[in-house]
């Protein structure tokens, strides 16, 4: 009887033994079959993560506030504007401190607030600021008007634009529509 109990364990631990040494063998095969077919799995792999972070960073620069503007909270807009009050006042009628004051700006004339010395980069550019815009030059002033006189890297993720932008539309007695 006793005999028998430790037979039967005995083959127990031989089976999970061979399950174990079996699971491995396979890992290893797919291991290998992956490392075979995607060099990109090898020494250089940290590069390779490195640079596609990058470009992934840059997609999100690269990618429009536009289509999150429906869902978008102009509450997390007007905390985001901290960024911006060193700079801006939003009050009808507010005063222009190092930017000029930007109540209702959506779809105002570029270089349009009154008493402002705007850099000729902006004068120049012409039209009204279109949610489109507004969008591209927060995303990073700097490469929508070389030449601005707005020192701010820029607001790189698309749904803080969208934030900002539905805050800026609700500084206005009559908001515009969105797109
Ligand atoms: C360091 C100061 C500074 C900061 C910070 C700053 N701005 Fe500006 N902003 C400016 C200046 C200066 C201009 C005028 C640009 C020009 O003339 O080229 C400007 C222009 C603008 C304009 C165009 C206004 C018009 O009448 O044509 C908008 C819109 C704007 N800023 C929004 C923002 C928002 C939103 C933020 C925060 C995310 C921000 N700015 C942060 C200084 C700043």
């Amino acid at each position: 009887m006793h005999f028998e109990w430790y037979h039967k364990l005995s083959l127990g631990i031989l089976a999970a033994l061979w399950l174990a040494y079996a699971s491995n063998y396979l890992g290893d095969a797919l291991v290998h079959a992956k490392t075979m077919d995607k060099p990109a799995y090898t020494a250089e792999a940290p590069e390779e993560g490195e640079a596609k972070a990058e470009a992934k960073t840059e997609t999100a620069a690269a990618e429009d506030g536009l289509t999150l503007l429906a869902s978008a909270d102009a509450g997390k807009g007007a905390k985001l504007f901290g960024k911006c009050k060193a700079c801006h006042t939003t009050e009808k009628g507010g005063k222009n401190k190092v930017g000029p004051n930007l109540w209702d700006v959506v779809g105002r004339a570029k270089a349009g607030g009154a008493g402002f010395k705007y850099s000729g980069a902006l004068t120049d550019m012409g039209g009204d600021w279109s949610y489109a815009d507004l969008d591209a030059f927060l995303a990073k002033p700097k490469a929508f008007l070389p030449g601005t006189k707005m020192a701010f890297a820029g607001l790189k993720k698309p749904a803080q634009r969208a934030a900002m932008l539905v805050y800026l539309r609700s500084l206005s007695d009559s908001p515009k529509a969105l797109p």
